[in-house]
């Protein structure tokens, strides 16, 4: 069997034979403790791309080798961060066709997903790709089949997966601490308009690619796509019909993305999973609420809590016969105390030790040295983008549309 060290540096049956023996004992002998190395390139250090490299170099063993960007201002940025200098190249076909690579970050703009995602895997490397997975449902459908179709790692950048507290709190979840889940709500409210500052007018659309169409699916995509995952995660399920509405209502600026978003995804058994995005009023800032008969789960990007419904008592407590005084029972209102908890919650006893993107890249580079699959699949992150896709196109058409089943 390859040695696994060499088989993630890439190193083919005919190098491996042309290698003196000498060598590769040394290589095995210096320090068998050792990670095997993974080499890195990245299309698109930009924001997003560079706290993942910071995150990759974390990772005992790993080394960034290659960039591309069609913004060259990025690679001496990523020069500064990694502390050596990085090859790069302006149109990332060069890159993917490096034989010198284990792995290819794609962390673009939306609508270069898929195609970037594609090219990495077909020309032999494995790929960490940002969320949202793609931008249309062809293109999601050629992304899975590509990465089930090859051997290749894919995993795909919802990182909340990896959240300690997320998971022990879902499996609480689904093993019935809140009773039976009927809606998930899903906050992300933020007091900002989302522009970055632009060093000339010509790379506006480059700079504020989340605010165009052509480039991105807005809000949804960019922040609900996390709170879907968790929604699909808890249900089990990809929702089967989305509607969502949205306005621009205070950034009247040129952008075509609206800057407040609502949507309802339908799953089965009438349960429902409802986003909102507001970004001009932060109060309640990113949380989800998991509601269930017995009680609702409050996660947060720090923790997670529980709050557990008070015992229903529908009626005061009357003999056989004992007309209850002073109160007309109806549909609106029950003497027994229909008013919510309002105590505090039992916090879910989680130490966070890292941010869920640190523990994310460090499993990516896991799962190339060992051949795992990562729990981040391209199933996951279709899953996702399907919900992604339809709820954006129910904006336009401005009713409830059929999310395409998984494939
Ligand atoms: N998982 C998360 O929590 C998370 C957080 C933030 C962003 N993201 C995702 O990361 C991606 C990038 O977001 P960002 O905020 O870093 O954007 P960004 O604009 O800061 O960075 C994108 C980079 O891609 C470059 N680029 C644009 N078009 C290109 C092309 N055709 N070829 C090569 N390079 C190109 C840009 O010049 C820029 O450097 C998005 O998909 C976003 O949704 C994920």
């Amino acid at each position: 069997m390859m040695n696994r060290r060499l088989f993630v540096q890439g190193l083919s049956a005919a190098t491996l034979a042309a290698k003196s023996m000498t060598s590769i004992a040394a290589m095995n002998v210096a320090d068998p403790a050792a990670p095997a190395p993974v080499r890195l390139g990245i299309i698109g250090p930009g924001s997003r791309g560079k706290e993942l490299i910071r995150n990759f170099l974390r990772v005992p063993g790993v080394t960034i080798v290659a960039a591309a960007d069609v913004y060259p201002p990025r690679f001496q940025e990523l020069n500064q961060l990694c502390g050596y200098t990085v090859a790069s190249h302006s149109d990332y076909r060069t890159l993917v066709d490096r034989k010198d690579l284990d792995a290819i970050v794609v962390a673009t703009p939306l609508s270069f997903h898929a195609e970037q995602v594609i090219a990495a895997l077909e020309s032999g490397h494995h790929v960490y790709g940002e969320k949202t997975m793609a931008f249309t449902v062809a293109e999601v459908n050629d992304v899975v089949k590509k990465v089930d179709a090859g051997k290749q790692i894919f995993q795909v950048g919802h990182q909340y997966r990896y959240a300690p507290w997320i998971q022990s709190a879902i499996d609480y979840v689904q093993r019935g601490e809140i009773g039976d889940v009927t809606h998930i709500y899903g906050y992300w409210h933020r007091n900002n308009d989302w522009r970055r500052p632009v060093p000339d007018p010509s790379l506006e659309r480059l700079i504020n690619w989340r605010l165009y169409n052509k480039f991105s699916l807005g809000l949804l995509a960019e922040l609900g796509s996390h709170h879907i995952d968790i929604a699909n995660w808890v249900f089990g399920e990809t929702a089967h019909a989305a509607y969502a509405t949205g306005s621009i209502a205070v950034y009247h600026d040129g952008r075509e993305n609206d800057d407040n978003v609502q949507a309802v995804l339908s799953y089965s058994k009438g349960r429902r999973f409802v986003f909102s995005s507001l970004t001009d009023n932060a109060e309640v800032g990113n949380q989800l609420w998991i509601y269930g008969t017995k009680g609702s789960l409050n996660l947060t990007l720090e923790d997670a809590e529980f709050f557990y419904e008070p015992k229903r008592a529908n009626r005061l407590p009357s003999k056989p016969g004992e007309k209850v005084k002073a109160i007309t029972a109806g549909a609106s209102y029950r003497p027994g105390g229909e008013m919510p908890y309002r105590g505090a919650g039992k916090r879910l006893d989680i130490p966070v030790t890292e941010d869920p993107t640190t523990t994310a890249c460090r499993a990516f580079i896991e799962c190339i040295r060992t051949g795992q699959k990562p729990v981040a699949d391209a199933h996951i992150g279709m899953r996702s983008a399907l919900s992604v896709i339809t709820a954006n196109q129910s904006l336009g058409a401005r009713r409830e549309l059929e999310v395409p089943a998984p494939v």
